[in-house]
């Protein structure tokens, strides 16, 4: 398996990794009575279970050898309610980073094809630093009174994100 290949194979694992911890981040606001906070990572881990799809679907058509990876356990409990969204945001800051190392991979050997797969996640990451950091913002001003928050995603949410129009295939059909 070439460099690129192997690389996106790991970042396939990093996507459902990504996943799980937002359904351990969403089961515990919903354990926690805070419905909106628990539907917005409900619907980030399919996201992420999307992206490692769409990653499948591309090794799929370069030929290349697809492995789907063990996950590694999320965590799942918190402190408060505001650790999992910090928790979150480190996550998407990450990502952005091992996004931006494949581009870097995928440039070295000369895969133009792999390096224009990957800009749509590099759109897509700085949609989620910027919407994460948004959130951190509201859950840190608003921890003594968490239901301004519950409030504030019910205003913000249900806007479609206009990235998702122009986003790769994935395997199976994104959900
Ligand atoms: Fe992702
Ligand atoms: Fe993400």
């Amino acid at each position: 398996m070439g460099r690129f290949a192997q690389a996106l194979n790991e970042q396939v694992a990093y996507e459902f990794a990504a996943s799980q911890q937002y359904i351990a981040i969403a089961v515990y606001y919903d354990d926690q009575t805070l419905p909106q906070l628990a539907a917005h990572f409900y619907r980030q881990a399919v996201e992420e279970r999307n992206h490692a799809m769409m990653m499948v679907q591309y090794l799929l058509d370069a030929d290349s050898d697809v492995e789907i990876p063990a996950v590694a356990a999320p965590q799942s409990s918190f402190s408060d309610v505001v650790a999992p969204v910090q928790l979150a945001l480190d996550q998407e800051k990450r990502v952005t980073e091992q996004i931006s190392e494949l581009v870097k991979t995928a440039r070295d050997e000369g895969d133009l094809v792999g390096e224009q797969f990957l800009y749509w996640f590099l759109q897509e990451q700085r949609e989620e630093v910027s919407s994460m950091s948004a959130l951190l913002d509201v859950v840190t001003r608003s921890r003594d009174n968490v239901l301004l928050v519950e409030e504030y995603l019910a205003r913000e949410s249900g806007g479609e994100n206009p990235l998702e129009a122009g986003a790769p295939p994935a395997a199976g059909g994104a959900l």
